[in-house]
């Protein structure tokens, strides 16, 4: 993170497969590159002398912010044990959920007896988690927590969802629509270092610019 940021920047405005968006930052990457560090070290901290970290990445989002969660914990403790694995669950179509899970990916290690770290990119209704968590339970982890680079619209629900199951949330946002930083729109602009907001370009706005 943190290099060749101007390449990486959105213009205002974007034509993705759903149409026009405004865009607007949210969370710049430096601010997100801070936050993630002093997870790392907080993580580092949490773990020390528990044994291995196995960290669970949720894909396709997770992806940025694990590998960056995974460096920070181990500039901190470079004696750190970590693991990593995958799931690769989706229930998002476009800016809407389907309601529905589907697991393409399950993870290929044993959970049992392991400290399982789950990393998200994003906890939104919750559904996702309300459905992994209990089917990770099933496979007796010597402890289970979850890692969220971003918890939207109500953090408490999110944690009551989780029954007991710790949430550490990077960043709290609320409703919009975000993309970056792993988050994505139709898969596209997950590549962001930065988190943006996108609202839709609606016709009267289209219409009053033209003229
Ligand atoms: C996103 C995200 C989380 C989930 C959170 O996955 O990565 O896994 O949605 O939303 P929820 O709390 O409402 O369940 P998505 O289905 O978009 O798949 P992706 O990770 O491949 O983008």
């Amino acid at each position: 993170m943190g290099v060749g940021l101007e390449g990486l920047e959105l213009p205002r405005t974007i034509r993705t497969r759903e149409g026009l968006f405004n865009t607007e930052c949210v969370l710049p990457a430096e601010q997100i590159q801070r936050r993630v560090d002093q997870m790392g070290q907080e993580l580092a901290e949490r773990y020390s002398g528990r044994g291995a970290i196995h960290m669970l990445v949720v894909l396709n989002g997770a992806m940025h912010f694990a590998s960056d969660l995974m460096r920070a914990a181990q500039r901190v403790n470079p004696d750190l044990d970590i693991t990593a694995d995958h799931v690769r669950a989706s229930s998002y179509a476009g800016r809407q959920s389907s309601g529905v899970i589907r697991l393409q990916c399950t993870p290929s290690d044993s959970l049992a007896d392991k400290h399982v770290l789950v990393v998200e990119d994003i906890v939104d209704s919750g559904l996702t988690l309300d459905w992994l968590i209990p089917s990770l339970r099933a496979h007796h982890p010597a402890s289970l927590e979850v890692a969220a680079a971003v918890v939207k619209n109500n953090p408490a629900r999110a944690e009551n969802i989780l029954g007991g199951t710790a949430l550490h949330a990077g960043f709290e946002l609320g409703n919009d629509f975000v993309i970056g930083y792993g988050l994505d729109i139709d898969q596209q602009y997950r590549h962001l270092d930065s988190v943006y907001k996108v609202t839709p370009v609606t016709a009267d706005v289209l219409a009053t610019a033209a003229l």
